[in-house]
């Protein structure tokens, strides 16, 4: 099988903002949007069709029915629209016997399921945890799916989905998969962006190359809205936005869009967008960062730092406190003494401009819920 996740996914997923309000024409108007709001351009590639797809029983001969009025095209027609973008198609189960909204899941029915997959052009599937056998492990589940997903005779992305449960970091990769989320679901508010953040820093060690962590869609834009009130909420500032995405980049997350593509303010497009904070998630090394914490505030303020290719850093500073607060990362942290002659020099990857040459160390004041995203050169000083 081809590495089909050499850099973390990008692309979008139905489930955030409208739940169980799915179609065939909003799902084709997301890939026009694709096209016409330069996400294609950007790198987002896959549209992923969450829960909720299909009908509520399978047919005589065991195969799952895309639901006759939200999809009356069929899946085959639909993945031919998306893959006449050049765009690839995501589909969503389950290992268990219903998906968690309760519609047929894949137990004991995987391979019809990847070879009807197969014929429907689907590139990617999710791959949920809910209404699993109590005494069969996940683990068993996964490698299932991944073996008759590697055997159906068409590329698909395995993104395993069981919320970080049972250790999967440490099993995951061995299963097949190409990447699993290590976290419960994400709300369109900043504290869940926190906690999520906050309980994946040690798990930075546990992806990389073709088996991703994936700490969830982007709640990036959403804005309060959406028609999914298990994921809706209060929403969040264009400044806890781009943090998100900064965030989610530099722990090489996939980067799946969970907002209205077709409907984004400036802020929104220009965050999702933004080149240098991509190419810092799409590195072709796919090395997790390492966390540095501020020294007298521990709790609140910390740099991640990512080694990329060709020698740069890539460098984020975040200040999760309700205080501006200082960052002051010593280089000497990062293997860079003062002695060596050399220091970091800054470009700022959201303003797009060198700010300087530090030495020694660099000494930044961060907004709340703010992260300052950077990429640096060692030079000469
Ligand atoms: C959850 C999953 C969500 C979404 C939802 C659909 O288990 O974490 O991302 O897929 O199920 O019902």
């Amino acid at each position: 099988m081809p590495i089909l996740t050499k850099t973390p996914p990008m692309g979008w997923n139905s489930w955030n903002t409208f739940g169980d309000n799915i179609n065939e024409e909003l799902v084709k108007g997301v890939a026009d949007a694709f096209i016409t709001h330069g996400l294609k351009e950007a790198g987002y590639e896959y549209i992923v069709i969450d829960d909720c797809w299909s009908e509520k029983s399978r047919d005589n001969n065991g195969r799952l029915l895309p639901d006759k009025n939200k999809f009356p095209s069929g899946m085959k027609s639909l993945s031919d629209y998306i893959h006449s973008k050049g765009l690839k198609f995501g589909i969503y189960s389950c290992v268990g016997t219903h998906t968690c909204a309760g519609f047929p899941g894949s137990f004991e029915h995987e391979f019809i399921d990847a070879v009807t997959f197969a014929e429907w052009g689907v590139d990617y599937l999710k791959y949920d945890y809910c209404y699993k056998p109590r005494f069969v492990a996940g683990e068993d589940l996964y490698r299932r799916m991944a073996l008759a997903l590697r055997n159906c005779g068409r590329d698909i992305v395995l993104s395993a989905c069981n919320w970080g449960n049972d250790g999967v970091q440490k099993w995951i990769r061995g299963s097949g998969a190409h990447l699993y989320r290590s976290y419960g679901d994400i709300h369109d508010n900043w504290k869940s962006i926190e906690t999520i953040m906050l309980t994946q820093l040690e798990n930075a060690c546990y992806g990389g190359i073709d088996c991703w962590n994936d700490m969830d869609m982007l709640v990036v834009g959403m804005g309060g809205k959406g028609d999914n009130e298990m994921v809706t909420s209060t929403g969040c500032s264009d400044t806890e936005y781009r943090s998100h995405f900064a965030i989610w980049a530099m722990m090489n997350s996939p980067l799946m869009l969970g907002c209205d593509v077709r409907n984004m303010t400036d802020e929104t497009k220009a965050i999702i967008t933004n080149k240098d904070v991509i190419a810092i998630n799409q590195d072709e090394e796919g090395r997790g960062p390492y966390c540095i914490r501020q020294w007298n505030n521990l709790d609140n303020v910390f740099s991640l730092v990512k080694p990329l290719s060709g020698g740069d850093y890539a460098i984020a500073m975040i200040n999760i406190s309700d205080i501006k607060s200082e960052m002051s990362l010593q280089f000497y942290d990062m293997g860079l003494p003062a002695l060596s002659g050399m220091g970091l020099e800054f470009y700022d990857c959201d303003k797009h401009e060198n700010i300087g040459l530090f030495v020694e160390r660099a000494s930044i004041y961060i907004e709340p819920h703010e992260c300052r995203i950077f990429r640096c050169k060692v030079k000469p000083v």
